[in-house]
């Protein structure tokens, strides 16, 4: 039986093309997990759509707030309520439409998108300041990875964490089920390719990952992402450093989805 608190997050990315498909796979989850409501006792679930579904899902299921977390995939680096940022949605708004978290860092924000320290740091800034929890995602690149650089790159990109610690990162917040921060460990070369690395190179560098949290005095549980399936979600829950995961593709399938919550409950 688990004891330590658990966190399955699924990340929709540019995913499903409809409403009705969004609203279908979120019901399907929803009808799941209240058909099985030990779940809520372990593990927290949670679910960042894209931001145009996430109202729809939010406002009109206000009471499934508990059952299914929602989130945002990003946040506003420029304001934490309104302003002249075309295309930005800010952690204010993101609140107000039901969100509990934001992923910030992810690997595709960082590549597509240009995003480095400093503006992940404002990212951060607002969504704390909002009292959104936040996901904030680090990996290797598959080069890094071959040369043996990953704890020096994780290193540097949990080194932006440090500032939050004092204000923000230790409290609790105003729901007990997720702490103000998450690490989330997804390797570049890992997402949406279905390598991972091995068990124990995941539980290896959740060890590391956790030495360098304490030096900056955060404590926050980490997770880890990269092609977490319905197959290997097991070997993974088994970990005793792996708090939980941050799932892509197989999020968009209730029966993956669901397996992988199962083997973070058992
Ligand atoms: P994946 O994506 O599970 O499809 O590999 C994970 C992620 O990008 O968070």
């Amino acid at each position: 039986m688990t004891t330590t608190p658990k966190y399955v997050i699924g990340n929709w990315k540019t995913n499903p093309k409809t409403q009705d498909q969004a609203q279908t796979i979120f019901n399907d989850l929803f009808d799941y997990l209240t058909q099985n409501p030990n779940n809520q006792a372990t593990c927290t679930i949670g679910i960042a759509p894209s931001f145009v579904h996430l109202p729809l899902l939010g406002l009109k299921n206000p009471q499934n707030s508990d059952v299914i977390f929602l989130g945002g995939q990003d946040v506003c680096a420029y304001t934490l309520d309104t302003g002249a940022y075309t295309g930005d949605i800010s952690a204010s708004q993101l609140v107000d439409v039901g969100a509990k978290f934001a992923l910030i860092g992810h690997s595709e924000r960082r590549q597509y998108h240009g995003e480095n320290d400093e503006i992940l740091t404002q990212k951060i800034h607002h969504a704390l300041t909002a009292n959104l929890s936040v996901i904030f995602c680090i990996g290797e690149t598959k080069a890094e990875y071959q040369a043996g650089q990953t704890r020096q790159v994780l290193e540097k990109q949990l080194a932006i964490l440090e500032q939050f610690a004092k204000d923000f990162a230790n409290q609790s917040t105003q729901n007990n089920q997720l702490p103000p921060i998450l690490v989330a460990y997804e390797p570049v070369w890992a997402i949406g390719t279905g390598m991972t690395p091995s068990a124990q190179e995941v539980d290896d560098t959740h060890n590391f990952i956790s030495e360098v949290l304490s030096t900056l005095e955060i404590f926050a549980p980490i997770l880890y992402g990269g092609s977490v399936n319905d197959k290997n979600a097991q070997e993974f829950a088994d970990l005793p450093m792996v708090d939980g995961v941050l799932v892509g593709g197989a999020s968009l399938k209730v029966d993956s989805f669901s397996q992988i919550i199962r083997a973070f409950i058992d």
